[in-house]
């Protein structure tokens, strides 16, 4: 077999067999393949597409690259989550404490922040003590004691995927539905959960901008997925707008512990909980979408989740009096308010936009490897369909001295749009797909 004709093939638009994806995927992964031929294929993947089978000969191939994690000593029903980005996004926090406390399994792998959307593992490691780097031993002997555990992606999982992701960065091919969806799908693949509920974000702030697009992403994703033998579901969900209030690290952590606490802001707390219903009915604990979702929110007022949650920040050597008293989280040194400038209706909120000021504040990262400060972030004080009078406080910018915060500032003053007239809001949830 020759890499030059898997490509004449593909550019022709043609379909790629079982054989001709693993030998891709393998030869590049060994290093056989030069970046020169992966990357002509990619490109062509891009402009031809891929159909649903091959996607899935493509995801499961990337998905063997490496090592897949077993979770069969693992008692009980295993469950995963992954969202495709978004700011705000502190759903896993919440989550994960909320299934666990109702007796499914969560070995949950996740990642650190991307362009202008957070991530998991950076917010979790803004809890003094909390180590995100377990070894395979210590992740499950963690899940197996306290019923979940939130690592780094670590080890040889999916080699496959790190080589083609940074390649695609560099060669304007990361907006292709298949290769998103091989990407993803072959990590939640090989992280090995039997249940796995996918939040695909559309809007502003996230990959796809379209709820056409999300659909489409989401919809071949959990084929994928059932294609493979998993339960896989998905949410299609707004990012027009951040998630909460709180966009930065340990600000997101303290929004998480009050939203455990049953005191978070509305849209989070109603996110969670249809996230965490419809892993409760992809593991067949209940059958009706309103019954899950009541457990859920059940778990949140009777302590029981906030319970969970400490208990899995002290079993990875977080200190959990941070749970109970945030206040006592990273806090910046400094502090600067956005003022309305004029009265009206907050119409929009640039997502993408607020995401880049938390960034600049220094909550992420521009390069991979940059340190980042898990204190600094935004607090959002007004949202969209918010009433504002000029002079009124529209967001608060928590930084450290040594950043200053003027581009921020401006970023996020243009992200805000206001309007004489109350906006429609578009759904917080759009669709969900089981
Ligand atoms: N997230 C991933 O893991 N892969 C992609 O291709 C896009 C988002």
């Amino acid at each position: 077999m020759r890499m030059y004709d898997i490509l004449l093939k593909k550019k022709r638009g043609q379909e790629l067999s079982e054989r001709e994806l693993h030998f891709f995927v393998e030869g590049y992964t060994r290093g056989e393949i030069p970046d020169y031929q992966a990357s002509a294929l990619l490109m062509a993947i891009c402009l031809n597409g891929m159909t649903e089978r091959e996607t899935t000969d493509l995801t499961m191939a990337m998905a063997e690259s490496g090592e897949m994690l077993d979770l069969s000593s693992l008692e009980g029903i295993t469950v995963d989550k992954h969202s495709t980005g978004g700011v705000g996004d502190k759903t896993t926090l919440i989550v994960i404490p909320i299934l666990a406390s109702l007796g499914l399994k969560a070995a949950k792998m996740s990642g650190r922040g991307l362009g202008h959307t957070g991530g998991t593992i950076d917010k979790l490691e803004s809890i003094p003590g909390f180590c995100t780097e377990l070894s395979r031993e210590e992740f499950l002997k963690t899940v197996k004691k306290t019923g979940a555990a939130i690592a780094g992606q670590t080890g040889n999982l999916v080699p496959a995927d790190k080589k083609l992701y940074a390649l695609r960065d560099v060669t304007a091919t990361v907006e292709s539905i298949p290769l998103i969806a091989s990407s993803i799908m072959s990590k939640k693949l090989a992280a090995g959960a039997q249940c796995i509920l996918l939040d695909v974000k559309v809007g502003s702030g996230a990959f796809m901008k379209t709820l056409e697009e999300a659909k489409e992403l989401a919809r071949v994703m959990t084929e994928i997925g059932n294609r493979a033998g998993r339960r896989t579901g998905a949410l299609i969900t707004n990012m027009d707008r951040p998630l909460g209030y709180a966009v930065g690290n340990a600000l997101e952590v303290a929004e998480a512990c009050e939203t455990l606490r049953g005191r978070g802001p509305e849209d989070l707390t109603e996110i969670c909980i249809r996230l965490a219903g419809g892993l409760l009915q992809l593991a067949g604990l209940c059958k009706e979408k309103e019954e899950a979702c009541e457990w859920a929110r059940a778990q949140l007022k009777n302590g029981c989740a906030f319970a969970k949650w400490k208990e899995m920040i002290a079993a990875q050597g977080g200190d959990a009096q941070f749970a109970e008293n945030p206040n006592r989280l990273p806090k910046a040194e400094k502090k600067l308010f956005l003022f309305a400038e004029e009265e009206g209706y907050i119409a929009s909120l640039n997502t993408e936009k607020c995401g880049e000021a938390s960034v600049l504040l220094g909550a992420g990262r521009e390069r991979k490897g940059d340190p980042i400060d898990p204190a600094a972030g935004i607090l959002l004080k007004k949202k969209p369909g918010d009433f504002v009078r000029q002079g009124d406080i529209l967001a608060e910018l928590h930084f450290s001295g040594k950043v200053d915060p003027t581009a921020a500032q401006e970023i996020l003053q243009k992200a805000y749009s206001v309007s004489l007239y109350k906006p429609e809001l578009s759904p917080l949830i759009y669709e969900d797909l089981f």
